[in-house]
């Protein structure tokens, strides 16, 4: 695989601020290290406007790759200055977000409201296609209201040379709103020269193959922020393998310390494993262990970390 282009359906990792970091594509990428990772958005104005942090925002490891990061803003210049930097530390490819429907990011012109300022688009889409090596995509979604103008306005996205584009099936109008509809996507794809990805709504491995279609892969973002290892059953279905047992309370466990190896970093543990309470949160759930939740909301370093794994397994031998 050669990022955006596969013989194979492509398995990706949503962009999802606040969950797609470091620590969270690391656990991704070890249970199904397939699976294509792209960064939470961050603003091209932000990067471009503070280089030296470039480090901090771009290093990625081995490990991640192919790592896409995706970036966010108005300002063709802005774009390019971000994407230059995020290239140089690696990255596989830039992603362009023109589907955030959150208010402060549209009253700015960014995500969404690009799909109105179609020239807009073209002009950042083609700055970044003439300087950049790696492969320039775009997430969006079906359109402002409805999906009529979503065919013409990748087709100029296309001309301009972009190299793939995920579509998430609902409109700026719905936000969250419904059920994702797939049917335009597949008529895009249709009419198209580049790869196609679709996105929303895949939970688990028979919603990814009943919804793939003739696409060339599914973008999945909550569904796995609850439960990462549902990667490993939705790439199975996608690439016709067994589906793999569920994840045993051990193996989860590892997972989860990696995790939280990779977020503490050379930073405070605190924050880190503060950060992980979300997730312990569904961990509990998922293994009836429902009187260990107060434990895992208090979760303060590895060692509790730890001790709350240590905690679960005898739980569930007495059990
Ligand atoms: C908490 C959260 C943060 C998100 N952040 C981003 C983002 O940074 N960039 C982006 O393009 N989409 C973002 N999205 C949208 C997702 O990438 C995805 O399009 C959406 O959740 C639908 O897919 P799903 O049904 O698989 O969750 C976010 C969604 C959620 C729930």
């Amino acid at each position: 695989m050669s990022w955006p282009l596969s013989s194979q359906p492509l398995l990706i990792l949503a962009p999802m601020d606040g969950y797609t970091d470091r620590a969270f594509r690391t656990l991704v990428k070890w249970i199904e290290p397939r699976t294509v990772a792209f960064t939470e958005f961050l603003s091209a104005a932000t990067v471009a406007a503070q280089p030296k942090l470039a480090a901090e925002w771009f290093a990625t490891t081995d490990a991640e790759q192919p790592v896409v990061v995706q970036l966010y803003g108005k300002d063709p210049q802005d774009f390019l200055r971000a994407a230059l930097l995020a290239e140089q530390y690696g990255c596989a490819g830039v992603d362009l977000n023109m589907g955030c429907p959150a208010k402060k990011v549209v009253a700015h012109q960014h995500g969404s409201a690009l799909l109105k300022n179609i020239d807009l688009a073209c002009a950042i889409v083609a700055t970044l296609k003439k300087h950049l090596r790696v492969p320039v995509t775009v997430k969006t979604r079906l359109g402002w209201e409805d999906a009529s103008h979503l065919i013409p306005f990748v087709q100029r996205l296309q001309d301009q040379g972009l190299d793939a584009i995920t579509i998430h099936g609902r409109t700026y109008a719905q936000k969250f709103q419904g059920e994702a509809d797939w049917r335009p996507i597949y008529a895009l794809k249709d009419a198209l020269n580049i790869p196609v990805f679709g996105n929303g709504d895949v939970m688990d491995g028979g919603s990814a193959l009943q919804k793939l279609g003739n696409l060339n892969g599914v973008m999945v973002g909550r569904a796995a922020t609850q439960d990462p290892w549902i990667m490993r059953e939705i790439g199975a279905a996608l690439w016709q393998e067994t589906s793999p047992l569920p994840p045993t309370l051990d193996e989860t466990a590892e997972g989860w310390l990696r995790f939280a190896r990779a977020a503490i970093g050379d930073r405070p543990e605190g924050p880190a494993c503060q950060r992980m309470r979300k997730f312990l949160i569904q961990w509990v759930r998922r293994f009836g262990l429902d009187h260990l939740r107060a434990q895992a909301t208090a979760v303060n370093s590895m060692a509790d970390l730890q001790a709350l794994f240590a905690d679960a397994r005898h739980s569930v031998v007495v059990v």
